[in-house]
């Protein structure tokens, strides 16, 4: 499998072949840091990683994985560089491709980290935009497989505001990947159309099947994994708390929902999650209209069928894979 000079935009882009040994080189390379047996063949090289956005997980897997990978990182924070204000996203791209072997853009509009990739010369990967997030997409199929021995086959529920990155990257990956896909959610949260048609022959070819529903136990059950998200994302504004609270409250993750699903279901959510009050804008939430956790109980985040960190985890490794192939290491 060579995948050496190719973007990570969106698992639109990559066969379930090309996927299923991603997640493959995640599991290799985790096992081998376990070990304490480095893999550092990317010695000399450097990486840029813009995030126009906030980050945790993103930002310390990409440093963490280049730094145990032997390449040097530069970090451009949200305010820190001239990207979309003084320079254009195509100025910027040839200038980073001709000092870094690969840049990862975390922001708004797919079309932003695609405009970098027709320019850049290098491989760039999505670290999240608005539409996508398919390098967390790598860490949560590599979790599943640790946790329920294969993919082909499983029932997964996305619950909540399955239209925006989560749930589009989460479909796509479902369909490719042959784990039959539903968004439980209100209609107006379902995904667009043209892109569920897109995914429904992803489906056909791997045998799996895509349903949409606003029927919470109709939509659990049966199903091996559970998943959700915050109901508002980065970059929207806090106005939309009030109608998100209203619509996504019934679609909320609790104790009669796990019930539901299959006794062994595993629960999954890409972080951060709002499950208490341990957090500023779950204080202020809490203060305005009355809620002590979100889209996810404390009592499910904190059970044993939840794997959050775990996921979180191979955020790390499946990052690491990500980069060393498409830089062109192979797994040996
Ligand atoms: N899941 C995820 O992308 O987390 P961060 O926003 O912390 O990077
Ligand atoms: N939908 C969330 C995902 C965070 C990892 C957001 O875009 O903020």
């Amino acid at each position: 499998m060579n995948l050496k000079g190719r973007h990570f935009l969106t698992l639109k882009d990559y066969t379930p072949e090309e996927i299923q040994y991603l997640i493959d080189f995640s599991a290799y390379l985790k096992e081998k840091k376990k070990k304490g047996q480095p893999v550092d063949e990317l010695r000399g090289k450097n990486v840029a990683l813009i995030f126009e956005k906030t980050s945790t997980r993103t930002r310390c897997s990409f440093e963490v994985a280049a730094h145990d990978l032997g390449m040097g990182t530069t970090y451009l924070d949200p305010s820190g560089s001239q990207i979309g204000k003084k320079e254009s996203i195509a100025d910027t791209a040839r200038v980073l491709g001709r000092m870094y072997e690969g840049i990862e853009y975390r922001g708004f509009g797919q079309e932003i980290v695609e405009e970098l990739a027709r320019y850049a010369k290098v491989p760039v990967w999505n670290g999240l935009t608005n539409e996508y997030h398919p390098t967390q997409m790598i860490a949560d199929l590599l979790t599943i497989q640790e946790h329920k021995g294969s993919l082909n086959g499983l029932n997964f529920v996305y619950m909540g505001d399955a239209r925006y990155n989560m749930g589009n990257s989460l479909m796509i990956a479902c369909s490719k990947m042959g784990l039959n896909f539903t968004a439980c959610a209100p209609k107006a949260y379902f995904p667009n159309a043209e892109l569920v048609k897109e995914c429904e022959s992803y489906a056909k070819a791997s045998g799996s099947t895509i349903r949409l529903t606003e029927d919470t136990i109709e939509g659990t059950k049966e199903a091996d994994i559970i998943y959700t998200d915050v109901w508002v994302s980065m970059g929207e504004p806090d106005e939309v708390w009030a109608e998100r609270i209203r619509d996504l409250s019934p679609y909320q993750v609790n104790k009669k929902i796990m019930e539901n699903a299959k006794p062994d279901a595993i629960f999954m959510h890409c972080l951060p999650a709002f499950h208490d009050l341990k957090t500023k804008i779950g204080e202020d939430i809490s203060r305005k209209f009355g809620l002590t956790e979100m889209e996810v109980t404390n009592e499910v985040f904190e059970s044993a069928q939840s794997v959050v960190f775990d996921e979180a985890e191979n955020r790390m490794h499946s990052i690491k894979a990500v980069m060393a192939a498409t830089l062109g290491m192979e797994m040996n």
